[in-house]
């Protein structure tokens, strides 16, 4: 893994909203092909930090270099496929519709865009639903049309912010054998959970607390930091009263 080219630079990065500081000191280089995993109590930044990443945002101080690209750059889209924390779709029209819109926004046409569709719905088991209309979909499956329309345009860079919620356990595991077969295949995966069993599947973890990243490891490493038999172990340790601030 270490030997693969830096894909995500982050450098000294804050963020304030007018007088609030919500992150700093973010320093942090994810390699091409790794699956990097942040955790953090609701709250901590997790979605402001991949927000400035995914170029939706923009750092208050410091950078964010996305394949040698200074962060935010429209044209890095195509690059990047982002799952928001919460569903951005259009209810009033079907998931065919809302895959086809994002897939034009994308520059995927033709044959190309309906075998891609046809393959990312059926990654996220929604076939059946393909022409329904999104405001009659549950909110796991709101969940997983955008976890598809992340995935449409084969990205080289994933940013999933807690992609798994409300899906059910057994789609769960199909949705992560997906990622870590894209992972294999050279795709850099940036991915926020408060779910345990999906943090140990990362190459890399990242522990953010109020704004600080205070712990950076492979699930192995941290264990062993922390003197933890398990992932929850040593999050609560970064999360509790042990850390020295
Ligand atoms: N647009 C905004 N304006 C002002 N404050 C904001 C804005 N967006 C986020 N914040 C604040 O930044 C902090 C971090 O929020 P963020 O959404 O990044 O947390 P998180 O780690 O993703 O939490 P969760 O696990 O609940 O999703 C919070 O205190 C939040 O209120
Ligand atoms: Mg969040």
């Amino acid at each position: 893994m270490s030997t693969n080219p830096t894909c995500i630079q982050i450098y000294d990065v804050a963020k304030r909203f007018d007088s609030n500081v919500v992150l700093e000191h973010i320093s942090l280089d994810i390699p091409k092909a790794e699956i990097f995993g942040l955790l953090g109590p609701s709250g901590a930044g997790k979605t402001t930090l991949v927000r400035m990443i995914a170029g939706i945002d923009v750092a208050s101080s410091g950078y964010v270099d996305v394949l040698n690209e200074r962060m935010p750059k429209l044209s890095m889209m195509r690059q990047i496929g982002y799952m928001a924390q919460s569903d951005a779709l259009y209810m009033e029209l079907s998931a065919k519709e809302n895959l086809t819109f994002f897939a034009a926004l994308f520059g995927l046409k033709g044959a190309e865009c309906k075998q891609r569709i046809d393959e990312v719905m059926e990654l996220v088991n929604l076939t059946s639903d393909l022409k329904k209309q999104v405001s009659q979909y549950s909110g796991g499956m709101k969940r997983r049309l955008s976890l598809a329309i992340a995935l449409l345009h084969s990205p080289d860079i994933l940013i999933l912010d807690e992609p798994t919620v409300g899906i059910d356990p057994v789609l769960r595991q199909s949705v992560w054998r997906e990622l870590e077969r894209l992972s294999r295949d050279g795709t850099t995966i940036l991915v926020t959970t408060h779910v345990m069993d999906e943090a140990y599947k990362c190459h890399r973890l990242g522990m953010i607390r109020e704004g600080n990243l205070i712990a950076v490891g492979t699930p192995k490493k941290l264990m062993e930091q922390t003197a933890s038999t398990t992932i929850e172990e040593a999050f609560l340790y970064y999360g509790g009263a042990h850390h020295e601030n």
